[in-house]
Formats: structure tokens, C-alpha cells, sequence
């Protein structure tokens, strides 16, 4: 099948992940690029990869079925709804943008002009988190009582955009959403409230890190962190089921679990420490837990536009859809005014 053709907007990081990764799809190629940058069209050329002169010029290229939107987080919406009103479906970068109102503007523009959009919400595609999802689904360990999920970093935020609250900066825009997603697809795009905490330690204009708790139905909850000044790395995942408990360290480590077989135990050695006694706080014996590790299932990021394209085809229903992106941009939303309110917020 032909494969379709795609324009990149915006060629720095990201842009230039899309150009990278395109280069071997087997459903789509680059049809160029267009930065407003002319040192990231230099690059561009340098590379070979056509450079459009315009926005314009880029859109008027009929070649073209597909663009995909890689800027800042504030120019998002301005260039998917330019590209949906000449007829091109769209891929915008997470987030899809900053306000309820931008993303309701964004889906009516692709209703309008009958044309498809998507979010690029690529970790779905992360080993990490399809071995957690796929654990707390399968009921091996029973119900879920919680789960924390955490990225942490200690460079700061990024002294760019990011660092900026008018390009839509900060770390729940720009990890969280990643985060929040990965926790929607594990108990469902139905959260119930928040609560949420944010960090300013290198960042006076946003958030450089934030702590947010997602409560579901069943009183299950979810803790989401992101740290930009963690000089030590908590564990990429912990969850507390009634069965047992697990845990991730890293982003390619196998999940450590622990199932309780027996919850009484016979004996309990106690654990004596400097100034005290405790059984409560004893770890458990071989007898009464069973330990194994589960190694993380492989993945193929190529998916995800084998799905948009398929979709834009009609072969296929679109993976990411609308109603996701409201309800992870709507979390993100409460969550800055549970950080701001220092109340929980109802959904
Ligand atoms: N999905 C992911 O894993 C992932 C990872 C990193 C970044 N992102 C997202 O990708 C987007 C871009 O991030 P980045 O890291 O590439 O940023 P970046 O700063 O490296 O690149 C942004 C590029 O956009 C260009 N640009 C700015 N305004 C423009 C305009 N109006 N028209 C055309 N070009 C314009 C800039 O010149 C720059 O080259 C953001 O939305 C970010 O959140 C996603």
C-alpha cells in the first residue's frame, strides 16, 4: 500500500524524533518539514529532508495527508486548526494543547472539516507501563488497593519554553500528561477527584515537579509524581494490591512481585532496632509469600501511526480518541487548581 505523506511542524527535538522514525514506517514518509527557525530548516537541509518556505507552502502541498504539530505547547492549536481547515488530518504533540477551550476548538475543526485528530500519546507504547497495566488487569494480584507512579530527574526543567507558563510549560503539561494517560489506560478514563501538590524549586514561572493523587471508583488511587530534583530515583512504579504487592525500579527493569500466600504466619521473628522492638514492621518469611519477577512484554512505537493512518483510512478505529484527550487535559486542569486551592477537586 502507499504509504502516506507526512509534514512536520516544527523541527527540534521531537520534530526531528517524527522525521527519525517515519524513515523506517511502513506506512507513512516525510513529505518535509517547516520550523519558523531558520537554523532548524538548516539542519533540515543539511539532512536532506525538504524544507517548506511557509506554513502555507506546507499546506497547500497536496502531496500531503498528514501533519503532525511538534512546537511548543502554546502554538499548538493555531497550526492543527490552520492544517484541518485545508484539509490535512492532524497529529498534535502532547498535550494536545493548554485550555478546555483550545481543545474544544481543535475538535470541531477536525468535525467540520472531516478530517482526523490525534494526540501523540507515544507512551502508551513504554514497556514499563504496558507490564503494570497488564499485571493490574490481570488480577494476579487481586484488586488494586493503589499504585504510585513516578519519573524523576535532577536537572531542573529545562530552561526553554518549558520553563515558561505562556508557552504552556511546566511538568504536568509536559510529563504529566504522559503519566495521567498511562494511569487512564490502566483503570479508565473515569476519574472521580484530585488532589495535587506542585514544586517551584528551579522554576518560579511553573511547575518544575508536582506530586497528584487521581481517585477512581472502588477507592482506588493513583499517585502520580514527576521530580526534576531527585538526586536519588524512587522506584518507576509500586503497587499495593489485595494479593501481593509490586514494583519497577527502572524503565527496563523486570517488575519485582511478592504474592501473599498465607496471610497468618506461625511465628513471627521480631526486628530489633537500636531504640525498639517490632512485628508489625518484621518482613514476611518464604513461607507465606511467594517472590518472581515478570519481565516486561516488547513493544513497537510504529503503532501508533499504523493506527492513525489505518483509522484516516477507515480501516482501523482511532486508538487515541477525543473524549481521552479531554478527560487527560481536564485531570491536568484540576490538578493546577487543587495545587493552587490546596483543595481536592471534584471531576
Ligand atoms: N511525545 C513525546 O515523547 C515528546 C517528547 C518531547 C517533546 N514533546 C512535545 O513536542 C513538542 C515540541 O517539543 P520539542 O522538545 O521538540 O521542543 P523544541 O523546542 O526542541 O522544538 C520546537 C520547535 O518548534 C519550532 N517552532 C516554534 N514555534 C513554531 C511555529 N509557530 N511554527 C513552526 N515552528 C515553530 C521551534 O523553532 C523549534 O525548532 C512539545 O509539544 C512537547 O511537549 C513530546
Amino acid at each position: 500500500m502507499k504509504k502516506m505523506r507526512v509534514a512536520i511542524v516544527g523541527y527540534g527535538g521531537m520534530g526531528g524524533w517524527h522525521v527519525k522514525k517515519l524513515a523506517d514506517s511502513d506506512v507513512a514518509e516525510v513529505a518535509g518539514i517547516y520550523d519558523i527557525d531558520p537554523a532548524a530548516c538548516e539542519k533540515a537541509i543539511s539532512r536532506d529532508i525538504h524544507v517548506y518556505a511557509s506554513l502555507e507552502e506546507l499546506l497547500a502541498d497536496t502531496s500531503v495527508e498528514l501533519v503532525t504539530v511538534a512546537t511548543p505547547n502554546d502554538v499548538h492549536e493555531e497550526i492543527a486548526i490552520a492544517a484541518m481547515n485545508a484539509g490535512k488530518n492532524v497529529i498534535s504533540e502532547k498535550p494536545v494543547t493548554i485550555t478546555m477551550e483550545s481543545l474544544e476548538r481543535m475538535i470541531e475543526a477536525s468535525e467540520r472539516n472531516g478530517v482526523r485528530f490525534s494526540v501523540h500519546q507515544n507512551r502508551r507504547w513504554d514497556e514499563d507501563f504496558l507490564a503494570m497495566k497488564a499485571l493490574c488487569q490481570s488480577g494476579e494480584l487481586g484488586d488494586v488497593i493503589n499504585i504510585e507512579s513516578r519519573v524523576h530527574g535532577s536537572r531542573g526543567i529545562p530552561g526553554d519554553w518549558r520553563g515558561m507558563k505562556k508557552c504552556g510549560g511546566g511538568m504536568l503539561y509536559d510529563w504529566g500528561i504522559h503519566l495521567i494517560d498511562q494511569i487512564h489506560m490502566i483503570f479508565g478514563f473515569n476519574p472521580k477527584r484530585v488532589s495535587c501538590i506542585c514544586d517551584y524549586i528551579t522554576n518560579s514561572d511553573c511547575d518544575d515537579g508536582f506530586r497528584l493523587d487521581i481517585y477512581f471508583e472502588n477507592n482506588i488511587r493513583a499517585t502520580v509524581e514527576v521530580g526534576t530534583y531527585n538526586f536519588i530515583n524512587m522506584p518507576r512504579w509500586y503497587l499495593r494490591a489485595k494479593g501481593g504487592s509490586a514494583c519497577m525500579q527502572g524503565w527496563k527493569t523486570p517488575i519485582d512481585v511478592v504474592k501473599c500466600d498465607k496471610w497468618q504466619e506461625k511465628a513471627v521473628t521480631p526486628v530489633e532496632t537500636a531504640a525498639g522492638l517490632t512485628k508489625t514492621m518484621a518482613p514476611r518469611d518464604e513461607f507465606t509469600t511467594d517472590a518472581y519477577q515478570i519481565t516486561p512484554p516488547k513493544s513497537d512505537v510504529h503503532d501508533y501511526y499504523r493506527n492513525f493512518v489505518r483509522a484516516i483510512r477507515g480501516e482501523e478505529e482511532q486508538l487515541i480518541t477525543h473524549d481521552q484527550m479531554r478527560t487527560d487535559l481536564k485531570v491536568i486542569l484540576a490538578a493546577f487548581e487543587s495545587a493552587k486551592t490546596g483543595k481536592i477537586v471534584e471531576l
